[in-house]
């Protein structure tokens, strides 16, 4: 659509940032809202994050989406980070306000708002949570805030037990990941393993309970070997697409002043953007 001179400017910070689908999500929801807006593709390199960030508030940007590799920079320059921000230790969703610069993360919201859509409850039981970076990291946390027994599990066991130390939950020995199945009543991929050029994550499903739901955050592919082999045996499969969608909502409701859906439709446009 076209925009006009007093339109409200957003857009997403990475290097590189050509594969991120925010543009297309975000300018869905304008389309569909009619909205007097942009949202655009910020590459920043990290040396000049902070000017290009202070530049942008003054250039009338209304915020900013934040990814790889500038979440934590972000995080150090704010001048008021939400607790969930500090919780992730990072951030993903600026917005600039009375001359501040505003940051939150959005990820466990997202994760949370995704597993909800799906019909599962996130408090049903346990959830095993299978690596310990940076999007580990959010997701524990969100699990943990809503009272949920939380267990990581990852290759390098040291950066578990940090993880565990610095936000809370337990620990588990990566090779035990299949044992544990049986004492949670949710497992999340959260490792990069079944991304579309990476290795599968072994991960035997024979002993999971009939109850047990997986979760994989990876989207690309759509459809994860987790997934499929969890399909497989008739357990409930939360696929990541959605936590993309849902993680953005917030932001878009600050800059914008719309509360925007995710839907069917929305998911068909970047889903189907994701296979050409
Ligand atoms: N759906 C969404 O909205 C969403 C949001 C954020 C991220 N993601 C996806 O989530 C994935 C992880 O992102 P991230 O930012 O957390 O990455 P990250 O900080 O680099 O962490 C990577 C994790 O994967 C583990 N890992 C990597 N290679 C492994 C291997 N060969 N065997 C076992 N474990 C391995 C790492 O374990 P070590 O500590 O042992 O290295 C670590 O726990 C990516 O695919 C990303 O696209 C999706």
């Amino acid at each position: 659509m076209t925009i006009t001179a007093r339109a409200s400017l957003a857009g997403v910070i990475g290097w590189p940032v050509a594969h991120s689908r925010s543009p297309l999500l975000h300018g869905t929801w304008l389309k569909r809202h009619g909205i007097d807006g942009a949202y655009l593709p910020l590459p920043i390199r990290p040396e000049d994050f902070a000017v290009c960030v202070a530049a942008l508030a003054r250039m009338g940007f209304v915020g900013a989406n934040v990814t790889i590799p500038h979440k934590e920079a972000a995080f150090a320059l704010c001048d008021e980070v939400a607790p969930s921000a500090r919780r992730a230790g990072a951030v993903n969703t600026l917005v600039f306000r009375d001359g501040r610069m505003v940051g939150s993360n959005t990820d466990g919201v997202g994760f949370m708002a995704n597993l909800r859509a799906h019909g599962v409850d996130p408090a049903a039981g346990p959830a095993l949570v299978l690596g310990a970076g940076g999007a580990a990291r959010p997701i524990g946390a969100a699990l943990l805030d809503a009272g949920v027994v939380v267990h990581f599990c990852n290759r390098t066991e040291d950066r578990a037990a940090r993880l565990a130390a610095t936000i809370g939950g337990g620990v588990i020995g990566w090779e035990d990941r299949a044992a544990a199945l049986g004492d949670h009543a949710l497992v999340i991929n959260t490792t990069s393993l079944g991304m579309a050029g990476h290795q599968s994550l072994t991960l035997d499903l024979a002993r999971a309970p009939a109850g047990l739901a997986v979760a994989d955050i990876v989207y690309v592919p759509l459809e994860t070997p987790l997934l499929a082999a969890a399909r497989a045996r008739g357990l409930r499969a939360v696929e990541g697409l959605g936590m993309l969608l849902h993680q953005a909502v917030p932001g878009f409701a600050a800059w914008f002043g719309v509360t925007p859906v995710v839907d069917e439709a929305l998911y068909r446009v970047v889903a189907g953007d994701l296979l050409t």
